[in-house]
């Protein structure tokens, strides 16, 4: 069978949903690998580093579609229209999509993919559970994400993180505040130990208190009681009443007066993001502090984040929107991206090596989104997409 990996064509995206260490562990699976021309130049990866690995180079996007089976892609493909190219045209009826499709939010896509008779899988769907860990790639660029968050926040702050005893005086070690601590939260407090930071953390899930702690970092608890009574079966966050959200906007904007940077990472699955810093909090930050919004793409934990755009407030207080974080650190983020892949494809061939879509695996059948001309993922069902 043929897989085809495309250049990724959306904003901001620097990506590719193969490199030449995955693309040899797809020819070691008997598949012939088709990569377009240039598709890894923005992830440092050449095409003759591809062709070392026994891929192929398409000249251009409509001939690496045009023949592929399997067509691997980081984000949702175009669909056309405002002179943009449609990239669910150029590829041939019953061919396998695989991607991070964002299906719950982009139901007009998801229907396309459908009409055009593409079976098309999203990555983000697979379950979190033990068997799928290797296909985790909400962990694997989350993690990446909260590490580069610590770097960015270093990028713009005018003041060294480790404590530093030098002949010409004592630099103080800087004190950080990490808001939302699942992956990227946990990363980003390491990355912030390791750079010799004072770190604390809070979440409204009570398992995360452990995480937080046993990474040498302090907990900022709100009201613990609650926070073991709101927990889910499956390991999320649920929204708190606004009893909660008030006293931990309390809470956080009384320990704000000693903080330097604030990583923010918290997310609810399937909604807006939380406002955790409200425009009055951050006047509690000193001029010259930092606030990393991870979150802004979901529309932001911090009022007056922007998306793409390092903010200054009239305190002097800097808000960095970076758009895309996991594609700031391409490279890993790619090859973790690409390892993921590796794993879902092996679930789609049987013993014999047969191409099979096996409803009955419970990864298939959460992450399998339409098939056979018709929208088949349950939770898409239950949205009405
Ligand atoms: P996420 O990206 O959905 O959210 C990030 C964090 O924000 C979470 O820890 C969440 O509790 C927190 N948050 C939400 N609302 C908040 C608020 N108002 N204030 C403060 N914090 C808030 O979460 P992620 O990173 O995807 O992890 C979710 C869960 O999945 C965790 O329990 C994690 O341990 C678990 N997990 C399980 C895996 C497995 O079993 N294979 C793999 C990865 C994660």
């Amino acid at each position: 069978m043929k897989i085809a990996i495309p250049k990724e064509r959306r904003v901001h995206e620097t990506r590719i949903a193969g490199t030449p260490d995955t693309v040899k562990r797809l020819v070691g699976m008997g598949l012939e690998v088709v990569v377009e021309a240039g598709a890894g130049a923005a992830a440092s990866f050449p095409d003759d580093a591809f062709v070392a690995a026994g891929a192929t180079i398409a000249p251009d996007e409509a001939a690496a579609l045009g023949a592929a089976d399997i067509v691997l892609k980081v984000q949702r493909p175009l669909l056309g229209g405002d002179d943009r190219v449609d990239e669910v045209a150029l590829m041939k009826p019953g061919a396998v999509l695989v991607g991070m499709l964002q299906p719950l939010q982009n139901a007009t896509d998801v229907a396309a993919y459908a009409k055009a008779g593409i079976v098309s899988f999203a990555m983000e769907l697979v379950p979190r559970i033990t068997r799928a860990q290797s296909m985790d790639v909400l962990s694997s660029q989350s993690n990446l994400a909260g590490y580069k968050a610590v770097l960015d926040a270093t990028a713009e702050f005018g003041r060294a993180f480790p404590m530093m005893m030098t002949a010409a005086g004592t630099i103080p070690p800087a004190r950080v505040l990490v808001m939302g601590a699942g992956v990227a939260g946990l990363q980003a407090i390491a990355t912030a130990r390791r750079l010799g930071a004072i770190v604390s953390a809070t979440d409204v899930r009570y398992a995360a208190k452990e995480q937080v702690e046993s990474l040498g970092a302090s907990f900022l608890a709100v009201d613990l009681e609650a926070m073991k009574a709101m927990e889910t079966k499956g390991g999320y966050a649920k929204e708190m009443g606004e009893d909660f959200a008030k006293r931990q906007r309390e809470h956080v904007t009384e320990a704000l007066k000693k903080i330097d940077i604030v990583i923010c990472t918290a997310l609810i699955p399937g909604r807006k993001a939380p406002i955790l810093i409200t425009k009055d909090m951050l006047a509690a930050l000193k001029p010259g502090s930092v606030v990393v919004d991870l979150a802004v793409e979901q529309g932001g934990n911090c009022e007056g984040s922007k998306l793409a755009k390092v903010v200054t407030t009239s305190g002097g207080v800097k808000i960095v929107g970076h758009a895309n974080v996991p594609g700031r650190i391409a490279v890993d983020a790619s090859q973790l991206y690409g390892r993921n892949l590796v794993a879902f494809l092996g679930l789609l061939f049987d013993k014999e090596k047969n191409f099979k879509i096996d409803t009955a695996d419970e990864i298939i059948k959460a992450t399998l989104l339409t098939q056979g001309g018709a929208v088949v993922n349950p939770q898409l069902a239950a949205t009405g997409a």
